[in-house]
């Protein structure tokens, strides 16, 4: 395999927009770098203990969960054992220290290295406020401007860019914070169901609420993403999309503590700028949110489905053949309604699941059609199943494979409705030869979106996608050279193979996207970033609020060590 050298490690510093000096800091942030740990900056240990009782104890030091595989602190079971649940997301989103994405824990304290191989917090946050709600945001936020520290916001720490981790930072962690109350939401714009979301709270908790009292709610495919952080801010995308829309349109209220410590209620009648900001412009960005309130909706019976087939034996063309004709069942699938879900890697296809709200088991079937005849011309073997059941939960239940943590290294775009429709076979020629070099490919399609754009800033360019596209390479736990060059792979080979399709106008989901990508600002947030700048300067003047790609992040660098910096 071929792979691109590594060399252009900060590609993704640079930007296109003229962005205004910082000037004018009133505070501590008038320094180039945030503080890090060993600086005389740094606070002291008894500095530590009076926050952490103005906290009421509620402050958390890291040891990361690695330690039980290196040095005195070896255990050959635990070890063992962790080694074999890191894959699960829960062996990371229960812990206030421990990240998905494997790149930025940087084998700070790695299970797979050797038992002698250093084990320390390295670009882990180095201690956690284990947050119950607005004084514990307001006081974590007044501790981090006051001795001039890196800051981060955490829920599950699935975040594929590294956004829910950073050297020597003190980490605001939500997870705990899992209030979920069901209320009728009167407003000028909406009048119905609603439920209220603590911080913490995760796709699959409110999906079971809201079956609990006859209602569904729109969340991730991925039952442990968190909703009102990451998820809802970039997107939000899963199997209710084509029925109910994406995560930022069900967002009638967000409760956020800002930069400047205030507790804010914002939505379409109060900060109506900032709603606008939280609604698509990116998690971790405009300030911490401490609960959403999004809509609901009666639960319905749900038709759900799923196929998988191989390449065994048939050519790779009978193979590909096979993808382009379920490529072509696409639209019409998308526009009746249903949101398919697949992978595609050089030897197999895995559709799991398609969700088919107000559809027949039968009508499913009928639109996957074209797919099964090519499979039974060519001779090829698959599974397939499809059912009606009586509620989105049952659907979602039977349906969606097991969770897994991004094992893999991230990059994606969207496609055009138009490209999938009139230049397929270039479409699925182009992913051939992104799974040829051993990477997969994802794939979720959903219906035409029409966004408001006054109430939401993601990139407009949603509008014209009819599938997410997301590549993954998987990540080698004992390699991490290879992994580095197939960062190179992903930005300079497997990417730019995509935008051949969409040139001038490529375009992507923030969330499920290369964090190298060298024209972040305009490719991720489009026409809305200029607009998002402005809020982002407004609301948090002094960068408190800190992430990879995020918007205003153009003005920080990551030095080596990890300290924070301004450029
Ligand atoms: C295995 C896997 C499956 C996924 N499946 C889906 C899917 O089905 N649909 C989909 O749309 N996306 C999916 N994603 C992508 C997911 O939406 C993003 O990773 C998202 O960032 C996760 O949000 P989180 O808050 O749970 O994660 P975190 O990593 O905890 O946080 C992500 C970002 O949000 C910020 N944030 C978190 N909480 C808050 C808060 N209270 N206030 C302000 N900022 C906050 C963080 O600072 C960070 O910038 C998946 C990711 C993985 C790894
Ligand atoms: C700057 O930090 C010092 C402690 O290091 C603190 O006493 C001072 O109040 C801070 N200044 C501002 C403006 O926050
Ligand atoms: C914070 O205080 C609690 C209760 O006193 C204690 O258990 C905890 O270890 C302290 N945290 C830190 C980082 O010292
Ligand atoms: C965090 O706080 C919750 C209560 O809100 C508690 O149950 C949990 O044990 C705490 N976690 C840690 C690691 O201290
Ligand atoms: C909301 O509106 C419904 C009907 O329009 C009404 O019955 C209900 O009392 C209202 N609730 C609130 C909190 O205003
Ligand atoms: C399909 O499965 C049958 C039974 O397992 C097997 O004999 C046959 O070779 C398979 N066909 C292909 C194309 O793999
Ligand atoms: C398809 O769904 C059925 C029913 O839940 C399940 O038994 C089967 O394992 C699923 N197949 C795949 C590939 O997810
Ligand atoms: C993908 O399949 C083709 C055809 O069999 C093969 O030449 C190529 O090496 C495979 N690539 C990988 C990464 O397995
Ligand atoms: C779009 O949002 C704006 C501002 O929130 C609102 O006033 C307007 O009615 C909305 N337009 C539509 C078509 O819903
Ligand atoms: C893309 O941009 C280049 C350079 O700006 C231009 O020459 C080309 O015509 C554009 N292509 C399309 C399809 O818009
Ligand atoms: C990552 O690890 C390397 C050593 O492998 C070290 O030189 C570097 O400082 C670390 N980066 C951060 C940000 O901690």
């Amino acid at each position: 395999m071929y792979f691109w050298p590594f060399f252009r490690i900060i590609a993704f510093f640079t930007f296109s927009y003229r962005i205004p000096p910082i000037h004018a800091f009133a505070s501590n942030y008038t320094q180039k770098c945030r503080c890090f740990p060993g600086e005389p900056c740094w606070p002291k240990e008894s500095e530590w203990a009076a926050f952490n009782q103005s906290i009421n104890g509620r402050l958390i030091a890291t040891n990361p969960i690695g330690h039980v595989c290196h040095g005195d602190t070896y255990d050959a079971q635990q070890c063992a054992h962790l080694r074999a649940s890191w894959n699960d997301p829960k062996t990371h989103y229960t812990t206030s220290s421990s990240i998905m994405a494997p790149y930025f824990a940087n084998q700070s304290c790695d299970p797979f290295t050797s038992i002698s191989a250093r084990c320390g917090i390295g670009t882990y946050i180095q201690y956690a406020v284990n947050a119950t709600g607005a004084s514990d945001y307001q006081k974590a936020i007044r501790f981090a401007q006051r001795y001039n520290l890196r800051l981060v916001i955490r829920n599950t720490g699935h975040d594929y860019l590294g956004k829910s981790t950073g050297a020597g930072a003190l980490g605001i962690w939500t997870h705990n914070m899992k209030s979920i109350e069901v209320l009728q939401y009167n407003s000028s714009s909406y009048t119905g169901k609603a439920i209220k979301l603590g911080a913490g709270v995760q796709s699959l908790e409110a999906f079971k609420e809201a079956h609990q009292h006859g209602l569904l709610t729109v969340g991730g495919n991925c039952p442990t993403v968190g909703i009102a952080g990451g998820y809802t801010q970039g997107g939000g995308i899963g199997p209710l999309t084509s029925m109910h829309g994406l995560g930022v349109e069900q967002a009638l209220e967000w409760e956020v503590v800002t930069a400047s410590g205030e507790l804010l209620k914002v939505s379409q009648i109060e900060h109506e700028d900032l709603f606008w900001a939280l609604n698509g412009g990116g998690g971790g960005t405009y300030g911490a949110i401490l609960s959403l309130t999004v809509k609901a909706y009666e639960d319905v019976p749900m038709a759900g489905a799923n196929l998988t087939f191989t390449r065994e034996g048939v050519s790779q063309d009978a193979f590909f053949k096979v993808v382009e004709k379920f490529h072509e069942c696409l639209p019409a699938l998308a526009d009746a309604g249903a949101v398919a879900i697949w992978t595609l890697t050089n030897t197999s296809f895995v559709l799991a699941p398609v969700t088919a709200s107000r559809m027949s088991k039968e009508e499913v079937d009928g639109f996957l059609k074209p797919t099964f005849d090519e499979l039974r011309e060519n001779g090829m073997n698959y599974t397939y199943f499809s059912k009606l059941f009586p509620s989105y939960f049952d659907n979602y239940n039977a349906l969606n494979p097991p969770p897994e943590t991004s094992y893999f290294q991230m990059g994606g775009r969207f496609m055009p409705r138009s490209v999938v429709a009139s230049r397929n076979a270039e479409m699925t020629h182009a992913m051939r030869e992104i799974v040829g070099y051993g990477a997969g490919i994802g794939g979720l399609s959903f219906k035409a979106l029409t966004l408001n754009q006054s109430r939401s800033s993601l990139n407009p360019l949603w509008q014209d996608a009819l599938v997410s596209v997301a590549v993954g390479i998987v990540w080698d736990n004992t390699n991490w050279d290879l992994n580095l060059a197939n960062q190179g792979l992903m930005t300079h080979t497997l990417i730019p193979t995509l935008d051949k399709l969409t040139p001038n106008a490529s375009s992507v989901y923030l969330n499920e996207a290369d964090f190298r990508e060298p024209d972040w600002q305009q490719v991720f947030y489009g026409s809305s970033y200029e607009g998002l700048l402005r809020i982002k300067r407004k609301y948090d003047p002094n960068g408190l609020f800190y992430g990879r790609t995020a918007v205003g992040s153009e003005v920080w660098t990551e030095q080596t060590d990890g300290r924070l910096c301004h450029v």
